[in-house]
């Protein structure tokens, strides 16, 4: 008689998937390949979640400088009056002369005498001052108030191949407008034990958006963010979340790491900061998701 196996569900590990954090296997991402030439058609996403300190703008910063890593032209744009992702890659928002509001409202201003080199190649930025606050108010008399960003970007989307937009922590008129230019929105969500509130009316808000101003925009993504492994909990919550949102949720999970608040002293991204730490590693696999499921963009 031969013994029982000490599992009755073990696998031989040829034949086990691995699983990743969300408890589902991993797939096989490909490599990214650089993007093919000729004329260029920005694919837009949008970084959206009105609870504050989600991640939003570390991932802004950080999936960008990722893609700009596999030869993307990538621009990112500030959309919070805080200034946080111009603030993330060295820009000091109280110095500048313009912003994207003055191309949102002034007249005649155009959007390449505001957009910086970035310190990383490849990637530029659209930066933000708290002068965008009063766009909120100023847009609301505007026509057309809510396509006044698609606006903005339609003379730069034939020159970058990827576009990410930073939103403030609202549902306001501003995030209307990124979600009215995007084609794709990312949430990202803190893994705490209120990560799920106020995400059905985000999904409220973007289909609203869908029904009355971009029936083309689609949701690209939950990502889940300050992941620690170590704890219970972390796990609980991640657990939920894809019960809650299945394969909406990436495979990849940013964890928590001081190394991110280090970033932004730094004023660079994670991949050229500290390029061989776990989180940057997370960004660039993040990164190939992106790409697989927009179809190599
Ligand atoms: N994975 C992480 N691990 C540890 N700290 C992180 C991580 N991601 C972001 N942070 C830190 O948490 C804070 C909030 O992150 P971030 O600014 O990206 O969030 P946000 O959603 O853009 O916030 P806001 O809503 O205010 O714009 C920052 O200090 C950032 O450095
Ligand atoms: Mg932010």
């Amino acid at each position: 008689m031969s013994e029982e196996p000490l599992f009755a569900t073990e696998v031989p590990p040829e034949q086990a998937e691995e699983l990743g954090p969300t408890g589902r296997p991993l797939p096989v991402l490909p490599e990214p390949v650089p993007p093919a030439d000729g004329p260029k058609h920005a694919l837009i996403i949008a970084m959206c979640n009105q609870k504050g300190g989600v991640g939003k703008t570390t991932t802004t910063i950080n999936l960008g400088a990722a893609l700009a890593e596999t030869g993307r032209r990538v621009l990112l744009v500030d959309f919070d009056p805080q200034g946080s992702l111009s603030v993330g890659l060295g820009v000091n928002p109280h110095t500048l002369d313009r912003s994207i509001y003055n191309v949102m409202l002034g007249r005649g201003v155009d959007v390449h005498d505001v957009i910086l080199e970035s310190v990383t190649p490849n990637m530029d930025i659209l930066p933000a001052n708290i002068d965008l606050s009063a766009a909120e108010v100023q847009l609301v008399s505007e026509v057309a108030r809510e396509q006044t960003l698609r606006r903005v970007l339609k003379p730069v989307r034939g020159e970058y191949d990827v576009i990410l937009i930073d939103c403030a922590p609202s549902l306001g008129l501003l995030t209307v407008n990124a979600l009215t230019a995007a084609d794709q929105v990312i949430m990202p969500l803190e893994l705490e034990f209120f990560a799920l509130r106020g995400i059905a009316l985000l999904t409220d808000t973007i289909e609203k958006v869908q029904e009355r101003l971009n029936p083309d925009l689609q949701v690209l993504g939950i990502l889940a963010t300050m992941y620690d492994g170590r704890t219970v909990h972390s796990r609980e919550v991640l657990q939920r979340v894809v019960e809650a949102f299945g394969d909406q949720v990436f495979h990849t999970v940013i964890r928590r790491t001081i190394k991110f608040p280090e970033t932004t002293v730094a004023g660079e991204p994670i991949t050229s900061y500290a390029p061989a730490s776990a989180g940057a590693g997370a960004y660039r696999t993040l990164a190939r998701e992106v790409l697989a499921r927009c179809h190599g963009a």
